[in-house]
C-alpha cells in the first residue's frame, strides 16, 4: 500500500494532488493549517470517489509542532492502512506576499523563510524515519526563481534555496534509496497571496507560451508521476510546470 503526506493538501495544489494521488489508489494524509472545512471536504471527496484520506492539522512554520506530528502520521498509518511507512512527502504548504525589497519586514521575511525552507528541512528530517526504502520526496519551488519578479524577493530565494536543498536531499539520503525532486510551477489559479485578477491573469497568460494561467490539475499530475513508480528513474531534478513562462 502506498501513503503519502502532502502539506498545504486543503486548498489548491495540494488539494488537487491529494484528489489525484487517491485516484492511483495512493492512501493520502494532508495537512491544514486553519481552514479544517476545507480539509475535510477534501477529504469527503476523496472518500466518495473510493479513496481513502485522513487529515491533520500542522504549522509548517511551527518546527517545534513536527515531533507531535510525526507521531500522529505514525499512528494514522497504521491505525488506517495497518502499515509502517510512507512511501512519499510533498512539501507544498505555503503562502505568498507581496512587497518590494526596499519595503519589506523582518517579520515578514522571517515568516517566508520558516514555512518555504525552514519548515520542508525540518519536516523532512523529522519524517526520515518513516519514509520507507524507495520513497519520493517533491518539493514545491517555483518559476520566480528563474524569472526575477518584482515584490517576491524573499520568496523566491527561499524557494531557490529549496531547489539546492532538493539536490542535497537527494545525495543525502541515496543510501536509503530515496529520490527528491522540486516541482516548479508558474502562474497557477489558486488562492496563493490572494489569488489573481483578471488583469493579471491576462498579463501572466501573455507572458505563457501555451497562452493561459495553469490550473492546480496541470501540475498535480506531474507531483503524482514523481511519486509513483512512473517516477522511479527521475531524480533530483528540478522540473518547471508552466505552459512555457517567459521563454
Ligand atoms: N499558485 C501559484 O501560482 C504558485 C506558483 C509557484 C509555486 N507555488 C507554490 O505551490 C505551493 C501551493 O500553493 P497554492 O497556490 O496551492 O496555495 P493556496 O491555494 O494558497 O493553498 C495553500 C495551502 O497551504 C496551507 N498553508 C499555508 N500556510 C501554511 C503553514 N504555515 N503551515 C501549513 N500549511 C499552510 C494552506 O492551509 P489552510 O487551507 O489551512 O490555510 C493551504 O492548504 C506553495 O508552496 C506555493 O508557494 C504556487
Amino acid at each position: 500500500m502506498s501513503v503519502i503526506v502532502i502539506t498545504g493538501g486543503s486548498r489548491g495544489i495540494g488539494a488537487s494532488t491529494a484528489e489525484h494521488c487517491a485516484r492511483q489508489g495512493m492512501g493520502v494524509i494532508l495537512t491544514y493549517k486553519s481552514n479544517v472545512a476545507a480539509a475535510n471536504s477534501v477529504v469527503q471527496r476523496i472518500q466518495a470517489s473510493g479513496g481513502n484520506a485522513v487529515a491533520l492539522e500542522l504549522d509548517v512554520g511551527d518546527v517545534s509542532q513536527f515531533g507531535h506530528f510525526r507521531e500522529n502520521v505514525r499512528q494514522t498509518l497504521q491505525a488506517t492502512w495497518g502499515v509502517e511507512t510512507l512511501t512519499g512527502l510533498v512539501n507544498n504548504a505555503g503562502h505568498g506576499l507581496f512587497n518590494p525589497l526596499a519595503s519589506i519586514t523582518e517579520a515578514q521575511f522571517d515568516g517566508l523563510f520558516n514555512v518555504h525552507l525552514k519548515g520542508p528541512f525540518f519536516l523532512t528530517q523529522t519524517l526520515l524515519p518513516l519514509l520507507g526504502e524507495g520513497a519520493s520526496i517533491v518539493n514545491l519551488t517555483s518559476a520566480t526563481t528563474r524569472v526575477a519578479t518584482p515584490g517576491v524577493a524573499p520568496y523566491a530565494a527561499f524557494k531557490g534555496g529549496l531547489e539546492v536543498l532538493t539536490r542535497y536531499m537527494a545525495k543525502e539520503f541515496a543510501d536509503r534509496r530515496l529520490r527528491a525532486n522540486a516541482v516548479s510551477p508558474g502562474a497557477i489559479r489558486t488562492e496563493l497571496g490572494g489569488g489573481l485578477n483578471d488583469d493579471l491573469e491576462a498579463l501572466l497568460a501573455s507572458q505563457t507560451a501555451l497562452g493561459r494561467v495553469g490550473e492546480p490539475q496541470d501540475v498535480a499530475q506531474v507531483i503524482a508521476m514523481l511519486l509513483s513508480e512512473e517516477g522511479r528513474w527521475i531524480n533530483a531534478q528540478s522540473i518547471e510546470v508552466a505552459g512555457g513562462y517567459f521563454i
